[in-house]
């Protein structure tokens, strides 16, 4: 195959990720079964994220809490400067598009990931993250909105 037929792969391969960004929200909508996220995180996760309370930051930062809170926040860890900066919150939405393609949620993300392609594994991934976080009031957390996520979390506080 001479370069065109690359460029024609590249740029399909472009366009499959893109058509796929758009398509992910709705498969956030049922929910993920933490424990098979469990055993995805330590697949593809683990290497550079430790997730438990306590953990620490390594070549990325330590994941307790991360879920629901906003970006940027583990202490002692340098993140790029547009994730630090970013004010995202890490809904499961967020999660979604992150762990796909870092750098379309916060260019110069540094996080370095092959991307999680089956929308099944990434809400199982969002699902365990959940559970590594003392967000336990939010059960419309698998659910895309961070809207209803307030409304729930306003509802149980009151
Ligand atoms: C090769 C190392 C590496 C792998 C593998 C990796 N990450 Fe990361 N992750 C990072 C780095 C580095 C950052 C900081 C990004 C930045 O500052 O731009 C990060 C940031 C994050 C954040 C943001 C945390 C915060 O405090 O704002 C989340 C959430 C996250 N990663 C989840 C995951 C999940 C889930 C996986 C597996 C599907 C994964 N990461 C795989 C290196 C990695």
């Amino acid at each position: 195959m001479g370069p065109k037929g690359y460029a024609v792969i590249a740029f399909l391969a472009l366009c499959a990720g893109a058509a796929n960004a758009q398509t992910i929200d709705p498969t956030l909508g049922g929910p993920g079964d933490a424990a098979h996220g469990q055993t995805l995180f330590k697949q593809r996760c683990a290497t550079c994220h430790q997730p438990d309370k306590g953990g620490k930051n390594g070549i990325g930062p330590a994941l307790y809490g991360a879920f629901g809170r906003t970006a940027g926040q583990a202490v002692g860890f340098t993140y790029s400067p547009g994730l630090k900066a970013s004010g995202i919150t890490w809904t499961p939405d967020k999660l979604n598009q992150w762990i796909q393609k870092p750098a379309s949620l916060s260019p110069g993300a540094k996080m370095v990931l092959p991307p999680v392609n089956m929308p099944q594994d990434r809400a199982d991934i969002i699902a365990y993250l959940k559970t590594e976080s003392d967000a336990k009031a939010q059960s419309a957390a698998d659910k895309p909105k961070i809207s209803s996520m307030k409304k729930k979390a306003k509802k149980a506080e009151s």
